[in-house]
């Protein structure tokens, strides 16, 4: 694989490359366990027509879809091979109509993929904000799928690099600390000292407990939290001690927190992100936008990893990699694609290895 660069990515001598050619073929020539994380979204099943020649091997093509599926979870399973034992899939598809009727196809890509071994970890929504209306006899569609695949349930993910840092912050008034919703602790002390389902044990527990959490908001390590004590409050999910830690908790302690740390949450499942609008010279062209490749990056592939796109058209997914300090990898079938992400990765800057 010399020719293509792949051998100089690994060996940290290069940072990027784009092959052109079919990605099936070219991942075979890609040695096992080697990438950190793939990012990427295939043509989607009869949808689009790309620049490459008619007889060539375009997924996306196939007159059949259950044909799709299965060139799909091919060329899947070679990826898996490819990815290090923590590493990461993220697969980008769009759903279909076809005889007016909507075939559910990113969920046949992955459930078939997860009968051959994947792990799903996440089922993105990206809420693409699309304002078209094609059918006056339905909904508007403008969600996408992002699946989150994994190899082993052992995985690498840094949480704490996606973390969303929150927006309020405790504060201190008439000398008293509120927490970033203005939580100060005094109505849950009237609860417990007034409480008929707590023992004086229980009572003198939760009081303590009740320090401590209000101690860690003064020293800025919470911003908020919400008790919950037995008899008063329910189990936020249930009171059923069979299904619901928290309803045990309860039962067995007779209160429990729910706390939110000063180092932010992690993202929902729901991506609001309006799609690339600054590649629209080809008004079929899907490009992804960078800020959707920033979150699968920095979480599932650490500094100076590799990211490949097998489907890179424009190259978005090596950009992003570059930027974040990441090597990256591009396959596509299409020379005018390949030529065209070689230009827009000359433009921009990064650190050099
Ligand atoms: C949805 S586009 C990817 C767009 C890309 N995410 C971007 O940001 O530019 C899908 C790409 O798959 C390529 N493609 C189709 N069949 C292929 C195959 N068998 N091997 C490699 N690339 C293929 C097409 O040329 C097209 O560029």
């Amino acid at each position: 694989m010399a020719e293509f660069g792949v051998e100089q990515i690994i060996s940290s001598e290069r940072d990027y490359t784009f092959i052109c050619g079919d990605s099936l073929e070219m991942l075979q020539r890609i040695p096992d366990e080697t990438i950190n994380c793939v990012v990427t979204s295939p043509p989607y099943w009869s949808l689009r027509e790309y620049d490459v020649a008619k007889d060539s091997n375009v997924i996306g093509n196939e007159p059949d879809y259950n044909d799709y599926v299965k060139n799909l979870t091919v060329l899947f399973d070679e990826v898996r091979r490819i990815l290090t034992k923590d590493g990461s899939l993220w697969l980008n598809l769009g759903d279909k109509y076809y005889n007016k009727e909507l075939l559910g196809m990113p969920w046949r890509v992955a459930l078939s993929l997860m009968d051959k071994g994947w792990i799903l970890r996440n089922d993105v929504i990206w809420d693409q904000m699309k304002g078209t209306q094609s059918s006056k006899d339905r909904l508007r569609d403008v969600y996408e799928h992002i699946f989150h695949f994994v190899k082993s349930k052992k995985y690498y993910y840094a949480h704490d690099e996606i973390r969303i840092a929150p927006t309020k912050k405790p504060k201190v008034y008439n000398g008293e600390v509120l927490s970033a919703t203005g939580v100060s602790g005094k109505k849950y002390r009237q609860q417990i000292e007034k409480s008929q389902f707590l023992s004086e044990e229980e009572k003198a527990a939760a009081n303590l407990a009740l320090d401590e959490i209000l101690q860690k908001i003064t020293d800025g390590k919470l911003v908020d939290f919400r008790m919950t004590i037995r008899g008063e409050q329910r189990a936020f999910h249930s009171d059923n001690t069979n299904v619901s830690g928290r309803a045990k908790e309860l039962e067995t302690r007779g209160f429990y927190f729910i706390k939110m740390g000063a180092n932010g949450h992690l993202p929902s499942d729901i991506w609001r992100i309006a799609p690339e609008d600054t590649w629209r010279k080809d008004a079929h062209y899907a490009v992804f936008p960078e800020e959707l490749l920033v979150n699968p990056i920095k979480a599932t592939c650490p500094d100076n990893g590799i990211v490949l796109d097998p489907f890179s058209g424009t190259g978005s997914t090596v950009v992003a990699a570059l930027k974040l300090n990441r090597r990256g990898i591009g396959i596509d079938l299409s020379e005018y694609y390949t030529n065209l992400a070689k230009q827009r990765i000359k433009q921009i800057s990064r650190p050099l290895f």
